[in-house]
């Protein structure tokens, strides 16, 4: 069965398209890219249709990740469609949570960090009005989530 798994943050230039690209990269590696949907999306409005913010894909590509999506709206019809719903911080939590309509939607909504062995449920801090170090922090605590959540994944298909 297809796991579904949407990352959510606020512009979708950054945070979100970063733990998309992250998880992507290591679910081809594990050879389950065809039983993992990846997404991402932004609450906020002011970037949609861009690509994401060039000091975040110069950081990814010098670990040989490459950030290729465009910015995308959240839609209130993903905590239905998605099975994760990862936000990058507790302003996005809220937000989800005030959207989801069911125990079982609710459920779904879970910190970016919520598998992570280091950073575990801690926010992924916004990097947007920050110096370049923000940007590698930022893939720091994506790259050991997502190998936490891949780990998550594969249990739940067991
Ligand atoms: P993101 O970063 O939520 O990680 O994509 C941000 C991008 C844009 C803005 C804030 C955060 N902004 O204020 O435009």
């Amino acid at each position: 069965m297809m796991v579904k798994v949407m990352f959510v943050c606020l512009g979708n230039i950054c945070r979100s398209p970063a733990g998309e690209a992250i998880l992507r990269h290591f679910v081809e590696k594990e050879g389950l890219a065809d039983q993992v949907t990846i997404a991402s999306c932004g609450i906020g409005d002011w970037h949609i249709g861009h690509p994401p913010d060039t000091r975040i894909r110069e950081a990814a590509r010098n670990r040989g990740i490459i950030l290729n999506t465009r910015a995308k709206p959240f839609v209130i019809n993903y905590l239905e469609e998605f099975d994760y719903i990862l936000a990058a911080d507790e302003s996005i939590i809220e937000y989800l949570l005030k959207q989801a309509k069911t125990p079982d939607q609710k459920a779904k909504v879970h910190f970016m960090t919520a598998f992570s062995s280091t950073f575990k449920n801690l926010p992924v801090p916004d990097p947007y009005y920050e110096g370049a170090g923000a940007f590698d922090h930022v893939l720091d605590i994506l790259e050991d989530s997502c190998k936490g959540l891949i780990e998550q994944i594969k249990k739940s298909k067991n």
